[in-house]
């Protein structure tokens, strides 16, 4: 399918009889794609001679066409693992990285059985509804600076879905998308290292793109695009924006570390400046000053001590239900 559905993408008009000369498949088969294509909410008309036309797409996330338009040097570039339904794209991707993938492959799916949240937690994904989506980095960098791959991604997404839609979207540290207070994307990284090298990176992404895509349960603390543009946007375009933007901040990570995306992660924060409490192993409030070149959050408790905090809980007053 993917295949028919690139040559159509390639071409204003194309034959049944090319397509299968192309693709070494019978007549009938091409018949056949092109009617799974229309299932899957492409209109592909068939106009005689002149052979099939793709007069338009649906909110589609098949590789060929999540491929056409991406300006990126190696995010999202083949091979790109699909499947309209994994357990967890970020389970798949680690598979793919201990035989050998290189960095860029993306695995994304329309569903998942198995999906991860941050802290143990499951994540849940409806079909049509979201981004479940994890991309492959191998980076050049430190153990102790991984962090700051979730503070690039959190700033990707929001600069992604920003470009796309025209939606300001807020990150609660470390790596919560926020809208209008309530979470819209949650993103999950899963690392394999030894002492001093990082062998690979799996940055995990779950965006509400659609009403659907988060049980009415959570309504107090979670929203889709749709709620916000009264339409749900395209997938693809939020994509390949997030993709290009991740190029360009793992790059900055990598040579500047923190200060590379300092003044983009300050624009976008919602955090800093803010009362927040911990939970977790250590809990208590304060106020969030500040982010070490750790990616670590610097709090100023009740006492006037500085507090350290790089991986935990953070609620922030008046987002996600926290008054
Ligand atoms: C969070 O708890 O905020 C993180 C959620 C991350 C969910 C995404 S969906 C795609 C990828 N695969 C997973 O299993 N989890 C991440």
């Amino acid at each position: 399918m993917d295949k028919v559905l690139q040559l159509l993408m390639e071409n204003g008009h194309i034959s049944g009889e090319e397509i299968s000369r192309r693709l070494g498949i019978t007549r009938a088969a091409v018949w056949k794609q092109v009617e799974r294509l229309r299932e899957a909410g492409f209109v592909v008309e068939a106009a005689g001679k002149k052979g099939y036309r793709l007069a338009s797409s649906p909110d589609s996330i098949l590789p060929a066409y999540l491929q056409r338009g991406l300006s990126t040097q190696w995010a999202g570039q083949p091979p790109f693992l699909y499947h309209e339904e994994m357990t967890s794209t970020n389970t798949i991707l680690k598979e793919a990285a201990l035989q050998g993938a290189s960095r860029g492959t993306v695995a994304i799916c329309e569903r998942q059985t198995m999906g991860k949240g941050r802290l143990g937690r499951g994540w849940d994904s409806v079909a049509g509804e979201g981004i479940y989506m994890s991309l492959l980095l191998r980076p050049n960098l430190h153990p102790s600076k991984a962090q700051l791959l979730t503070l690039a991604a959190a700033i990707s997404m929001s600069m992604g879905v920003e470009e796309a839609t025209g939606v300001s979207v807020a990150i609660k540290w470390p790596n919560d998308l926020v809208l209008k207070g309530k979470k819209v994307c949650g993103i999950l990284l899963e690392m394999g290292a030894d002492t001093d090298a990082i062998e690979y990176v799996v940055v995990g992404t779950g965006l509400n793109t659609g009403a659907g895509a988060y049980p009415k349960t959570l309504a107090e603390k979670a929203i889709s695009l749709e709620e916000a543009l009264g339409h749900k946007p395209h997938r693809a375009d939020i994509i390949r924006a997030y993709l290009k933007a991740m190029e360009a901040m793992t790059a900055a990570v990598e040579t500047r570390g923190m200060e590379g995306i300092l003044p983009a992660y300050i624009e976008r924060s919602c955090t800093l400046g803010q009362p927040v409490q911990v939970q977790g192993a250590q809990c208590f409030t304060g106020v969030a000053e500040a982010i070490d070149e750790e990616g670590a959050l610097l709090i100023r408790d009740g006492d006037g001590t500085l507090r350290r905090v790089l991986a935990g809980d953070v609620s922030v007053r008046g987002v996600m239900g926290y008054v």
